[in-house]
């Protein structure tokens, strides 16, 4: 399938989505948006797809932010339908059952702040930017920011960037808990690769489970929380997956999940 506005390639069961508008910064559209959804349900579907990387085209940008050429002069209820849609295809990642890595090549702005958000977790060049700078449009995040970041970092930390809209650069995006891990600009791909690699080749099960485990758990009660990951716990021990990891650790040799990348 091709896209106009991202491209989608798959390399030994990681694939790469890639943001496509680098004269709009890879700015959001509505185009846009309708196409990662379709790109996200493919891979979903796909069983051979083991993590997914998000990045941005050009070497200036991840993505600028949702489209502000398509918000100006929208009615509240066309407002909200954008929010809906900018949600629901951030939601799609979010809900993937493989890691999902956010290579922040650039500026990730509002939206693009939020698109990395919904990710596992965020690798950033060291050009890169991030912030939520929609106070300045006189709107606010709409695309997850105000509930995603203030869960990753906190209410006070989250507040302070939503209200001033200030840019943040990766370093202090590092220091936040923001991204996980900055570097050079020319390792960023390289350096997400070899981890997405190291991913890939762990039992699809297990990363499912883990997943789904700390994100079902940070909407609840500890208590809760404990009980979902024993739930999680035993489904793995179900897998094939678990008998292999196990038997080969008896065995004193390497575990060959299924569909490992070596
Ligand atoms: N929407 C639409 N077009 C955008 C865009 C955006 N978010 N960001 C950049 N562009 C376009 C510019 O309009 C420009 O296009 P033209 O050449 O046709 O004029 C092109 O990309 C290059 O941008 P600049 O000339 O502005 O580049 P710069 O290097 O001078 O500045 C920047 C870079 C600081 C990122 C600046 O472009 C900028 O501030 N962009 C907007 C950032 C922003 O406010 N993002 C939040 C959007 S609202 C949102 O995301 C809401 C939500 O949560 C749902």
């Amino acid at each position: 399938m091709t896209y106009e506005n991202i491209l989608v390639d798959t390399n030994e069961a990681i694939a790469t989505i890639t943001f496509n508008r680098p004269k709009a910064l890879n700015a959001l559209n509505a185009a846009l948006l309708a196409e990662l959804t379709e790109a996200v349900d493919a891979i979903s579907r796909d069983p051979n797809v083991r993590v997914l990387i998000l990045t941005g085209a050009g070497d200036k940008a991840f993505v600028a932010g949702a489209d502000i050429k398509e918000l100006d002069g929208l009615s509240p209820l066309q407002a909200k339908a954008v929010a809906i849609k900018g949600q629901g295809a951030i939601d799609k990642i979010a809900a993937l059952p493989i890691p999902v890595i956010a290579a922040v090549n650039g500026y990730a702005l509002g939206g693009g702040t939020e698109m990395a958000l919904a990710c596992d977790f965020i690798y950033a060049a060291d050009t890169a930017s991030m912030g939520l700078p929609e106070t300045n449009l006189g709107l606010i995040p709409g695309f997850g920011g105000t509930q995603r970041l203030a869960r990753l970092i906190g209410p006070n930390q989250a507040k302070e960037l939503i209200y001033t809209g200030k840019i943040i650069t990766a370093a202090q995006a590092h220091a936040l808990g923001l991204v996980n891990q900055v570097f050079p600009a020319v390792e960023l791909m390289d350096q997400v690769i070899a981890t997405a690699r190291v991913m890939a080749n762990k039992g699809r099960v297990s990363l499912r489970a883990a997943k789904e485990a700390v994100d079902s758990g940070l909407d609840t009660d500890l208590a809760t929380g404990l009980k979902i990951e024993q739930n999680a716990f035993a489904f793995c021990m179900a897998s094939e997956d678990a008998r292999e990891g196990t038997r080969a650790f008896i065995e004193k040799r390497k575990a060959n999940f299924a569909g490992a990348l070596e």
